[in-house]
């Protein structure tokens, strides 16, 4: 086969994304998301995902290959995110690509959501180098990962121990009484605010961490000192400054997550750093990568977002390259794995 034309589905989370490639060119990439349905929850409800999903993925798919311009018929093959998520969500897309699958008689392909995210970075045109630090970080995950190789070697450096970085920012938003989803609130109060206001705590960060922790996070302390600060100041009687304190938080955690990403760099001599996950949309956490990462002679990439956040592209173009390296089909008896390991 030359280059194959793969449908990617996935619903790891709240976002039902139907991606088609050829190869490594993107063809379409349809998103419809839940999260308004989970905003007055302040956090992603599973079973309100995996329902949006059952309703969404028929209307996705026809309108993703329409905009690809193929027939579904022509599609090579089907890829599906199998894990790590939300089990139920995941059940949803498997369900549906093995029917895809099996009606249409195409092979189907069992991918990991953390690697495709790094195989998102395929699909920008430009040209990708290994190895590559990934540092991918969301709401539903905060991992940092060491690709040597896409199809057959990605490690798993560390992760987070408790809040995945974009669940701090929802968590800190609702503190502060900002609306759900938080980061891109928290991240329009801090432009205002004085990120150096309150020092507070960085994860994981200090030196008896080093040993078993280097490259995991943690932001539940964090959490709590902001609680703890917003708390205090206001039974004091003190006007609680939002930017400040959001400016702050940000800092933190983007202190951590930039110092984290580029030790992994230096300790393991790889000059590149992949950015990935929607918490990447953060414009203090690009200024603060490109900045850091450049002083230390790391080349930062930074795909679109719509390639950043969950999709199904991605889906798609890993299992184009899993195909292109000759590895064989899923059998159809796979389920959904919420733990998957990379
Ligand atoms: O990858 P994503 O779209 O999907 C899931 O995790 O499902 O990431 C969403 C997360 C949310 O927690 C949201 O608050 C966070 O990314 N986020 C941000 C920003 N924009 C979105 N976090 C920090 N700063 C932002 N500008
Ligand atoms: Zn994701």
């Amino acid at each position: 086969m030359g280059e194959p034309l793969v449908l990617g589905i996935e619903t790891s989370c709240d976002e039902t994304g139907i991606g088609i490639v050829r190869g490594r060119t993107l063809l379409s990439n349809t998103i419809a998301s839940s999260m308004d349905e989970h905003a007055r929850y302040g956090g992603v409800v599973p079973e309100v995902a995996a329902r949006a999903h059952l309703e969404a993925l028929q209307p996705a798919i026809e309108s993703a290959v329409a905009e690809a311009g193929i027939m579904l018929r022509d599609v090579d093959a089907v890829a599906v995110t199998s894990g790590p998520g939300l089990a139920g969500a995941l059940m949803v897309g498997i369900g549906a690509a093995k029917a895809l699958a099996v009606s249409l008689g195409k092979p189907l392909y069992a991918v990991n959501h953390l690697v495709g995210h790094i195989a998102a970075d395929l699909l920008t045109g430009e040209e990708v180098e290994y190895p590559t630090v990934a540092l991918l970080v969301s709401g539903g995950h905060t991992s940092l990962l060491l690709v040597r190789d896409l199809v057959d070697d990605v490690e798993l450096l560390g992760e987070t121990m408790d809040d995945a970085a974009g669940e701090a920012f929802d968590k800190i938003a609702r503190i502060l009484g900002l609306p759900y989803p938080g980061g891109p609130e928290i991240d329009r109060a801090a432009a205002t605010g004085d990120p150096n206001a309150i020092r507070f705590p960085r994860g994981l960060s200090r030196a008896s961490d080093m040993a078993d922790h280097r490259y995991d996070f943690s932001f539940s302390g964090l959490k709590t000192a902001v609680a703890r600060w917003v708390e205090q100041a206001t039974a004091a009687g003190e006007t609680v400054s939002v930017p400040d304190v959001a400016a702050s938080f940000r800092e933190a955690v983007v202190d951590v997550l930039v110092t984290k990403a580029l030790d992994a760099c230096a300790r393991n001599d790889v000059p590149r750093l992949l950015l990935g996950g929607g918490v990447i949309a953060n414009r203090r956490l690009r200024e603060v990568a490109i900045e850091r990462a450049e002083a230390a002679g790391v080349a930062v990439r930074i795909p679109p977002l719509s390639l950043c956040t969950d999709n199904g592209a991605m889906i798609a173009g890993l299992a184009s390259q899993l195909i292109m390296s000759g590895r064989k089909p899923s059998t159809l008896a796979f389920g959904a794995d919420s733990t998957l390991p990379v």
